[in-house]
């Protein structure tokens, strides 16, 4: 049997406020190309993803299917789902729409993800049920107690949780359905899968997948964007 086929979902409904931007995040040019053209790039260039959702502010939905939806330039965008008022009723919207058992959930802050990235946590999740990528913490880890330091953590139990994050569709909309009628919040897919008391594995991330939501983070992403290849052209389905 080949391997199964893959939707990935990008929540891209943010407002963006703080950016404090003129032009929604997702729209700010990074080396020539809008942010989210660098993420749909990198995600489309992935052979595993065999079609992508995006998830857009409900206002946005129409413009934005016009954009990227039967456009040659981006074969494996299928539709424009409508965002929600957090990132995980926007994601859970996004599975919704999806018809793959396979789901993965990758930010449209995050431009800088890679084919790589993307093979090695849906492999990890194929064999363990979920996955996301995540970074060791080298600095030193405190609590914080307002303008002071707090108590020291041990940095070495400690994980940054980037995405992309893979998981089943049925495993998110189940628990979501429970977990909202409890009354539960959560961030990301993997805190909603744990609290579902569904384990989840770690692959490494990369650093360059940093997530865009500062001006400092921009201006960062712009000196990685003058020196990372653009993916052109359209994706092989
Ligand atoms: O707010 P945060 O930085 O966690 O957002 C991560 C991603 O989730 C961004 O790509 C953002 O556009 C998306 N998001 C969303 N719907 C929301 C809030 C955030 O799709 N209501």
């Amino acid at each position: 049997m080949g391997p199964p086929p893959v939707t990935a979902v990008i929540p891209a409904a943010g407002s963006g406020s703080r950016m404090a931007s003129a032009v929604p995040k997702q729209f700010m040019e990074l080396n020539g190309h809008p942010l989210l053209d660098w993420t749909l790039a990198a995600i489309s260039h992935a052979a595993e993803i065999t079609s992508i959702i995006l998830v857009a502010p409900p206002d946005d939905v129409a413009r934005m299917t016009e954009k990227y939806v039967g456009n040659p330039r981006w074969p494996k965008v299928s539709r424009v789902a409508a965002g929600g008022a957090t990132r995980a009723n926007s994601v859970y919207n996004g599975v919704r729409a999806a018809g793959t058992e396979w789901i993965l959930a990758h930010d449209a802050a995050r431009p800088f993800v890679t084919p790589t990235l993307v093979r090695r946590t849906i492999e990890a999740a194929l064999r363990h049920g979920a996955a996301t990528a995540a970074l060791p913490v080298y600095d030193t880890l405190k609590m914080r107690d307002g303008d002071f330091l707090g108590q020291p953590l041990d940095r070495a139990a400690a994980l940054l949780i980037q995405t992309p994050q893979v998981f089943r569709a049925a495993d998110i909309i189940t628990a979501h359905e429970r977990l909202k009628n409890e009354g539960k919040e959560w961030t990301d897919e993997t805190s909603l899968l744990q609290q579902a008391g569904i384990k989840v594995a770690w692959v490494p991330g990369e650093i360059a997948n940093m997530k865009i939501t500062m001006p400092d983070d921009f201006r960062l992403a712009q000196v990685i964007a003058e020196r990372s290849p653009f993916v052109k052209g359209p994706a092989r389905i």
